[in-house]
């Protein structure tokens, strides 16, 4: 378990010094906002040094910031190697000299990466330093990925907004984790919104993007960042798990592309597709996965999206859940997320389609038509997302995007919840933007979750009733006739979604509680458990 030996190594130290990457050069590189410190007031990350960082084509110069916190500069060597492929890379030069002083103030120096655009290659790089603490010298190796292209780069990409980089000022050490990716929220639905207005589907073969996709067919040695393994227990709170550092959080879900195999495609989406496969791990036993890609050609916005989105329910685990079994980032335009799947499970949203007789929603696939839905299997249904509900509320997590399209089900009509990255761009219609550039789910939202983006258990108990509401009317759009610019007055006036056809009494009237006005005023996950257990028990009595 070389997860637990790197545990072991991390309090290696070196003199008093930082060397790290900028939020700027985190963002550039791997889409996400925080610093990543390979040494930390001496303390040297092994799990940062052991990451392959990958270098995307259109980037040809990594910076490194770095400060010597004794209370003298510390000498120092560099030299950089090329590990693989030297016919793709001129040698590599910096823009400091390569003997000198780390200085005492923050500094930051840059290594320029020149392809030779003779020959496609992946060319891996080690940058070396050597800085001497007295009477001891450390060296730090730094390992880089450059993907070299034959012709000329294409321009750098331009990224629709970038948040502002952190000044040296305003470091933050909190681990920023998945969640550091929060910062992007703004920029991101903004950036969804446009990209959704000019959605647009290619018609290719799908067998020919599952071998496009993934390029490489071989693994690399298993002594790369990818060959960590989640630890097998996980740490007691939500918060302590939150609080890690997002190297740390890399190095656990990081998987091995070459280890997944995609199929065939299980749901197309604006920005990126749904893929069954398979995964197998170390030991090559093979487990079914769901592979969620974003587009081949996305925006680093959208690469964050899905994984702030994918990382939301990483670490917890729950019967009622499904969580992520990993990501891979090896690939700057290909990035991708895994989760485990099963052959027998769908998408909560589209089985509901489907139990309407007609096929509705795309790649709903051959199944059979699914036998038609009592009252009594929307009651467990309902049930079983509301443990999930729970078991999420007590790890101090909101969902904040409760709705049918992200539950999975199973073909004994068990319900798990998932987060929102499987299914956000699946569904395009679920969600609307109110000419705030940010896309959100207006008609699941509770009423001060939609006017002053407040959000509190009570609002994931409003979903929880739309969703109540999607199993009892086959997964029907929510006022389908009012506009979603009409939704908040619409709901401030008092207006609910109306009672479906073959819904009991006692069953809207749980939904309608949970879209009282006040939260205060809604029942707790508690209380709904209690009640639907009792109606459940009632409906199996008569029956
Ligand atoms: C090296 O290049 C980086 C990035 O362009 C720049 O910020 C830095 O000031 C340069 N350092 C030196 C010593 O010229
Ligand atoms: C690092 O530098 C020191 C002093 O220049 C030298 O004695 C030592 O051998 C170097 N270490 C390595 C691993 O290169």
């Amino acid at each position: 378990m070389r997860w637990f030996v790197f545990m072991f190594l991390v309090p290696a130290c070196v003199a008093h010094l930082n060397v790290y990457l900028s939020s700027a050069e985190v963002w550039r590189l791997l889409g996400l906002t925080a610093e990543l410190f390979y040494v930390r007031d001496g303390q040297i990350n092994y799990y940062a040094l052991n990451f392959v960082v990958p270098v995307p084509a259109t980037i040809s110069e990594l910076h490194f910031t770095w400060q010597s916190l004794a209370r003298r500069p510390l000498p120092y060597t560099l030299h950089v190697d090329v590990v693989s492929h030297p016919e793709a890379m001129h040698q590599p030069t910096f823009n400091i000299s390569s003997e000198g002083f780390v200085p005492i103030e923050p500094q930051t120096w840059k290594v320029d990466l020149p392809c030779t655009h003779t020959v496609a290659a992946e060319v891996d790089i080690t940058i070396s330093l050597n800085v001497s603490t007295g009477p001891s010298s450390t060296t730090l190796h730094f390992r880089r990925r450059k993907i070299c292209l034959k012709d000329a780069p294409r321009p750098a990409v331009r990224v629709d907004s970038v948040p502002h980089a952190q000044t040296s000022a305003d470091i933050f050490y909190a681990g920023a984790g998945c969640a550091g990716a929060a910062l992007l929220a703004a920029a991101v639905a903004a950036a969804a919104c446009r990209a959704r207005a000019r959605k647009l589907r290619r018609a290719r073969s799908d067998e020919q993007d599952a071998h496009a996709f993934l390029p490489d067919s071989s693994c690399k040695s298993a002594a790369s960042y990818t060959s960590y393994r989640r630890p097998t227990s996980l740490p007691a709170s939500a918060a302590e798990e939150r609080a890690r550092d997002l190297q740390q959080r890399i190095a656990e879900l990081t998987i091995q592309r070459c280890r997944v195999r995609l199929r065939s495609v299980a749901m197309e989406g604006t920005f990126g597709r749904v893929y069954r496969g398979t995964y197998a791990d170390e030991d090559g036993r093979e487990q079914e996965v769901l592979v969620k890609t974003v587009a081949e050609h996305a925006s680093q916005v959208q690469v964050s999206l899905l994984l702030q989105e994918g990382c939301m329910l990483y670490g917890l685990r729950h019967e009622r859940l499904l969580t992520v079994l990993g990501v891979s980032i090896e690939d700057q335009t290909a990035p991708f997320i895994l989760y485990p799947w099963a052959a027998s499970w769908r998408n909560l949203k589209q089985f509901l389609m489907s139990c309407r007789g007609a096929s509705v929603g795309g790649a709903a696939g051959a199944a059979p038509p699914p036998p038609p839905l009592t009252t009594q299997h929307v009651v467990r249904m309902a049930l079983h997302a509301l443990d999930g509900l729970v078991y999420l509320h007590s790890q101090q997590v909101l969902h904040k995007d409760i709705a049918a399209r992200n539950c999975i089900v199973d073909e004994n009509l068990r319900v798990m919840i998932a987060d929102n990255a499987l299914s956000r761009d699946l569904f395009p219609a679920d969600y609307h933007c109110l000419g705030d550039n940010e896309n959100r789910p207006i008609k699941w939202l509770a009423l001060e979750a939609l006017q002053r983006r407040q959000f509190s258990p009570a609002a994931d108990v409003w979903a929880l009733g739309v969703l109540l509401w999607e199993l009892t009317t086959l997964a029907h759009q929510p006022y389908a006739e009012v506009d979603p610019f009409e939704v908040s007055a619409y709901l401030r006036d008092g207006y609910r979604l109306q009672q479906p056809a073959n819904c009991p009494d006692e069953l809207f009237a749980v939904m309608a509680y949970c879209w009282a006005m006040s939260p205060d005023d809604r029942p707790t996950l508690t209380q709904l458990q209690i009640f639907l257990r009792d109606f459940h028990t009632q409906l199996t009595r008569f029956v």
